[in-house]
């Protein structure tokens, strides 16, 4: 991304880094930030200043770094409560596993915590932590309190930590991906620095396009290849689309699940009577393709029944492959919808595999998660997603799907470019 756009001409930053060793990282974020324009203002924790100095700091960010709570000349100059209301976005990088833990719990005693607590401002938090620690529940109970409390994400990512051998989920996102949040952010909410509640209906006047569910493929009539999708999430998200304002059309393929409220559903078998439904149903302004579709289908369906005729001999079933609807409508000229979403469903190398899955299929943003069966996820009520965008990568926790449905349709939202 060029610095010469200044995509964050006079937005106020308050940075607070905490410690940690990612906190040199902070120190790279201040620099990106003020290339685009911002003021940055920074405030430290007391175990930042055991692995970068406030001079560091300072320097950078061409300012006083503020430390301390009870700070004599701060207090009579800018106090917390005025520093928490100062900027246009409050960015936490890297938040450590304590810091996230005192925000959850509303303590409030020390400045960066006291600020935190403080302000009415969008928050935006990119955590840095050692892999065990980003997945014990506590952290993750926290995580969902301080999304559940409107505050928003940005990594951590999968990587090598800097403790020698140990990888796993942990690392702070980089700068540019931290700033590219802070761009997102700041444009969905269009300055709206005085009240960090989400617009109840965002998609008002667009139309959504969902696809949900398995697809059968047919051997015979009373025979079929498919796979263990509920359609769960995908009915989900078409229920809170439709709930933020939506006209929604959900293809569906076989599923046990009722019609959401206020959506419009076309039942298909096949891949390719979901492609042609989907066809059918553009223009779309968002595609959010969850359904599993069958990634390959008998090359012959026979007309009736097969019998085993006694020889033992096994009837050979070659399959073909079915369209990739996704691929198909992303990688469309004419017609493409404005914003296109897709789904990977993995077992082994999840975000690896999904930042794949983001080129080869040409979608915008791909919501990945992990369907190992001890997650429970294919035919479960819960899923743990990973937002997938060529920026970087957004990790959400544990979360019922109705509720990854409606955080995902505003994230959507917020992501979309406004219609001129
Ligand atoms: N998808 C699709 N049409 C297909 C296969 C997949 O539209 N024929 C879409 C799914 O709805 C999902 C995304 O592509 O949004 C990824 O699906 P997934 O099953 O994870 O990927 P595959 O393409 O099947 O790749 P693989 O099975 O190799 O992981």
């Amino acid at each position: 991304m060029a610095h010469s756009d200044a995509t964050l001409q006079d937005k106020r930053i308050l940075l607070v880094i905490a410690g940690g060793i990612a906190a040199y990282k902070g120190l790279d974020l201040i620099r990106r930030l003020k290339e685009r324009g911002a003021t940055v203002r920074v405030v430290m924790t007391k175990g930042a200043t055991e692995f970068i100095t406030p001079l560091a700091a300072g320097a950078l960010a061409g300012g006083t770094v503020y430390t301390e709570l009870f700070d004599r000349e701060a207090e009579q100059d800018v106090g917390h409560i005025r520093l928490a209301r100062e900027a246009d976005l409050i960015v936490v990088a890297p938040a450590t596993a304590d810091l996230m833990a005192k925000m959850a719990g509303g303590h409030a005693d020390d400045l960066a915590s006291a600020i935190l607590l403080a302000t009415r401002l969008p928050v935006l938090v990119a955590p840095a932590m050692n892999p065990a620690m980003w997945v014990h529940p506590a952290t993750q109970r926290n995580i969902a309190t301080l999304l559940a409390d409107g505050i928003r994400l940005a990594g951590p990512e999968r990587g090598e930590m800097a403790e020698s051998g140990e990888a796993g989920t942990g690392r702070m996102s980089e700068p540019l991906a931290i700033v590219a949040a802070v761009e997102a952010l700041l444009a969905a909410g269009k300055a709206d620095s005085s009240d960090n509640v989400a617009d109840a209906k965002p998609l008002l006047g667009k139309h959504v396009l969902v696809t949900a569910g398995p697809t059968h493929e047919p051997i015979d009539p009373v025979r079929y290849i498919a796979n263990r999708s509920s359609g769960k999430q995908g009915f989900a998200i078409a229920a809170a689309a439709a709930a933020a304002g939506a006209r929604v059309t959900l293809v569906a393929g076989p599923v046990g699940l009722a019609d959401p409220d206020g959506v419009s559903v076309r039942r298909v078998e096949t891949a390719r009577d979901m492609l042609a439904a989907v066809e059918i149903a553009l223009p779309a302004d968002i595609a959010i393709f969850a359904a599993a579709v069958a990634d390959w289908r008998p090359a012959h369906e026979a007309g009736s029944k097969l019998k085993k005729d006694g020889s033992g001999i096994v009837p050979p079933l070659h399959v073909t492959e079915n369209p990739d609807i996704l691929a198909t409508i992303a990688h469309r000229r004419d017609g493409r919808p404005g914003l296109v979403v897709g789904f990977a469903a993995e077992t082994d190398d999840v975000l690896e595999n999904a930042e794949k899955k983001l080129g080869r299929k040409g979608a915008d943003i791909i919501v990945a998660n992990d369907v190992s069966p001890a997650n429970n996820v294919m035919g479960g009520a819960a899923n743990t997603v990973h937002l997938v965008t060529p920026e970087g990568i957004e990790s959400w926790p544990q979360l019922p799907k109705d509720e990854v449905a409606r955080r995902l349709v505003h994230w959507i939202a917020g992501r979309l470019k406004p219609t001129a």
